[in-house]
């Protein structure tokens, strides 16, 4: 029989060589007359690790990491087709640590199937919370959703239940449910995961989407730099059509929803819902006010749906299994688990699901096993570039919603990302100032003219000049941003600017002999 190797085609994986890898496994196993199935799976989320070739075995799979051309000749030599013992050697991959601990529930099949296999999703439980929707009434799907305390995992973490309801009850002939997959979170990468490693799953969240509150047209909105996720989506929304899992006839049952692929250009604001929207009709991305809520009036003006990649990934599950059993995990108001990604200077960066609840300290530390250079963890930023930066002080907060909001951070996405001790917090905060200016969509002062100000008195501080006066106009700055701006963009910035502030003051002195006060 032949043996099985699994060779991710994930992005990532991608970028550190898998291509070759598989090519190097596939000519070596010919050259020795072996006989093999490689599959591109996508990736375990052990990014560290990758390309982390992984060999079907009797007692499970066993895992070898991060493999290089030259390693396949050894590989061969060890026998890892039969899981021998080499230096790369991990064991079994269901016994790594990192894996262990998870809980996969969204990434249940991610790194296990093969993407694109139709049949392979469905052997591993694919499906069954679509069949199990199309039993049910609109109104009971969204009351399921809503029982189960999913709430959106794109950064506001809007109960999903209740934005699908509104939608319920919103008049229109046509509407629509449009997945936000632009991803523009610094050291995020949940979405691009899920598309290239288990898309069948993101197109089943969106049909029971669509059945729950009758639209029948579906959009992923892929962010132009995820060129293998819209592959993969693309070639899985025409199988999940010639399957009928798509189209005027879901699974027989008379029912229809489409979905199809559009590609941004590449901004962070396009990423908010709103300009997301004007983007998906060939607008400029530039925020609208609300209201009216896309719920109500969205895209093309009709009623829809926008929720994030993950959020429409937790959806089958949550129909397979019931809304207990998803509600059962987690801590306070925050239910289920979390797709968390551990990124920046950290040992073992990669995808980690767990249960809200948590210590950030816990995820850093152990989990992540402190900064890749070795040195001490400084400050980590959590939930993208508008996200505060914590320090040590703080790491026994837990990974929840609102336990974060009371140390004035946010969870956002749930990209962490780590820094150790050389970091500049002042060079840090005015990055963040910097980044707004240069993302701003422009329509509303206090972030367009506030972030250029920002980084302005910033620069000012460093140079020494009335450093007092500057701290105090940075932060009656941020007080005006936070209240005054349309979107979180120039209503955030100010998290990561004061968080630095307040937790590194060592870090906001002058960088030059203080001269007077102009
Ligand atoms: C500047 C900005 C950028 C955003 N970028 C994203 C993004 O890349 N992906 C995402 O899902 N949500 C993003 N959001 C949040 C969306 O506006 C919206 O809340 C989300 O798509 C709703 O889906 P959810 O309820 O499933 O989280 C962003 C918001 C702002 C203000
Ligand atoms: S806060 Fe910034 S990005 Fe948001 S609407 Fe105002 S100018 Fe546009």
């Amino acid at each position: 029989m032949n043996v099985t190797v699994y060779v991710p085609r994930d992005a990532a994986a991608v970028a550190l060589g898998a291509d070759e890898v598989a090519a190097a496994i596939a000519a070596e196993a010919r050259a020795q007359g072996k006989s093999i199935r490689i599959v591109r799976n996508g990736s375990r989320g052990l990014i560290w690790l990758e390309p982390m070739v992984e060999v079907e075995t009797a007692d499970g799979r066993v895992a070898y990491g991060p493999v290089a051309v030259e390693d396949v000749p050894s590989l061969f030599a060890a026998g890892f087709l039969d899981g021998g013992g080499h230096r790369l050697g991990h064991g079994l991959t269901e016994e790594i640590g990192f894996l262990k601990r998870q809980t996969r529930l969204a990434f249940a099949r991610c790194g296990i199937i093969d993407p694109l296999s139709l049949v392979d999703y469905e052997a591993h439980g694919g499906l069954a919370g679509l069949r199990k929707a199309l039993a049910l009434a609109p109104a009971q799907i969204v009351a399921t959703v809503t029982e189960s305390g999913l709430r959106g995992r794109g950064g506001a973490g809007f109960p999903t239940g209740i934005k699908w309801n509104t939608v319920l009850g919103a008049r229109g002939d046509t509407k629509y449910v449009v997945c936000n997959a632009d991803e523009g979170d610094s050291g995020t990468f949940a979405d691009r995961m899920i598309m290239e490693g288990d898309p069948f799953v993101l197109i089943e969240g969106m049909a029971i989407a669509g059945l729950a509150t009758g639209a029948t047209k579906g959009f992923v909105y892929v962010r132009s730099e995820y060129p293998h996720a819209i592959e993969a989506m693309n070639a899985a929304v025409k199988i999940a059509g010639d399957a009928r899992v798509l189209g005027t006839d879901i699974l027989g049952s008379g029912k229809a929803f489409d979905i199809e692929i559009r590609v941004g250009a590449g901004a962070y604001v396009c990423g908010e819902e709103t300009s997301l929207l004007n983007s998906l009709e060939g607008k400029r991305g530039v925020v609208r006010a609300k209201p009216p809520l896309p719920a109500i009036e969205g895209l093309f003006g009709k009623p829809t749906v926008v929720n994030n990649v993950i959020s429409l990934a937790s959806v089958p599950a949550i129909l397979d299994k019931g809304a207990a059993f998803y509600r059962d995990f987690g801590m306070g108001r925050s239910r289920g688990t979390i797709p968390i990604q551990i990124a920046g200077n950290v040992k073992h960066g990669g995808l980690f699901e767990a249960a809200f609840g948590m210590t950030l300290g816990e995820i850093v530390d152990d989990v992540g096993g402190g900064t890749a250079s070795g040195r001490p963890v400084k400050a980590v930023q959590v939930g993208g570039p508008l996200g505060a930066y914590f320090p040590r002080a703080l790491f026994d907060t837990p990974f929840d919603y609102e336990a974060f909001a009371a140390k004035d951070g946010l969870i956002g996405h749930a990209g962490i990302v780590v820094f150790d001790d050389t970091v500049d917090m002042l060079k840090q905060a005015r990055f963040a100032f910097e980044f707004c200016a240069v993302e701003s969509c422009g329509k509303c002062t206090p972030c367009r003219i506030g972030a250029v100000r920002g980084a302005e008195t910033l620069d000012k501080l460093g140079a020494g000049v009335a450093p007092e006066a500057q701290k105090a106009l940075v932060a009656d700055l941020c007080n005006t941003m936070k209240f005054g701006s349309l979107c979180a963009l120039g209503g955030f910035t100010p998290y990561p600017v004061m968080s630095a502030m307040t937790h590194f003051p060592e870090d906001f002195s002058p960088r030059v002999a203080a001269v007077a006060a102009e």
